[in-house]
């Protein structure tokens, strides 16, 4: 499923202490390439895709949908926030209904150990939360993982559940305002 549903799209862009989460532009073409090139990045992810058919493939101005925010640091982007709504045949579920939010992050590799993502992810839940209140919000991510694992702990994400998906084992969270401020 895709579009997050009743939200205005772009919000204006959101500062936190270091960043700024906004709406991507072509400048950020050769980052998204380098996301979805790096080895390093898609280790967990599926594996790195050729440089030749990324050119090819993502257009001018790349990520332009709602619930897509770049994470920009001193005018240049380092990665990228993503809510989405998750696909109801999928595994791992909080509602009845399935169709969750559900959040995906992916950094350039410079940029790592440094808090950005955890800095910028917290930024985009706390607009999740005051555009769509009171909704929870799922991640899921191999338990091999382990910077993604700790940063969703830090992000106040609880475990549900864990399953098998993609030959590996994952691990499924949620996250709402309420369980979060506790
Ligand atoms: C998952 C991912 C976003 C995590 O990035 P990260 O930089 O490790 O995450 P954080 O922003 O939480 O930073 C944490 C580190 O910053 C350090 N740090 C340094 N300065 C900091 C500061 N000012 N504030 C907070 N933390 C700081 C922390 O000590 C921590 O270090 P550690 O990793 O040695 O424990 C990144 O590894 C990534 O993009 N991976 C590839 C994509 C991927 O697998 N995504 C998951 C899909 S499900």
């Amino acid at each position: 499923m895709t579009g997050l549903g009743p939200v205005a799209w772009p919000p204006a862009p959101i500062g936190t202490e270091r960043l700024v989460l906004r709406e991507s532009e072509a400048r950020d073409r050769a980052a998204f390439i380098e996301l979805f090139a790096s080895p390093e990045v898609r280790t967990y992810l599926g594996g790195p895709r050729s440089r030749e058919e990324l050119e090819a493939a993502v257009p001018e101005v790349p990520g332009r949908r709602p619930g897509l925010f770049v994470v920009d640091l001193d005018g240049a982007m380092i990665g990228m926030i993503t809510l989405d709504r998750r696909d109801a045949e999928r595994p791992g579920h909080v509602r009845p209904d399935a169709g969750e939010a559900e959040l995906g992050y992916v950094f350039l590799p410079e940029a790592w150990g440094r808090g950005y993502a955890a800095e910028g992810c917290a930024a985009a839940l706390g607009w999740f939360a005051g555009a769509l209140p009171g909704e929870p919000v799922v991640l899921c991510t191999q338990t091999a993982n382990d910077r993604s694992m700790r940063l969703a702990a830090k992000l106040g994400f609880t475990e549900v559940e864990r399953f098998e998906e993609y030959g590996a084992e994952q691990w499924f969270g949620v996250w709402s305002m309420v369980t979060a401020s506790r």
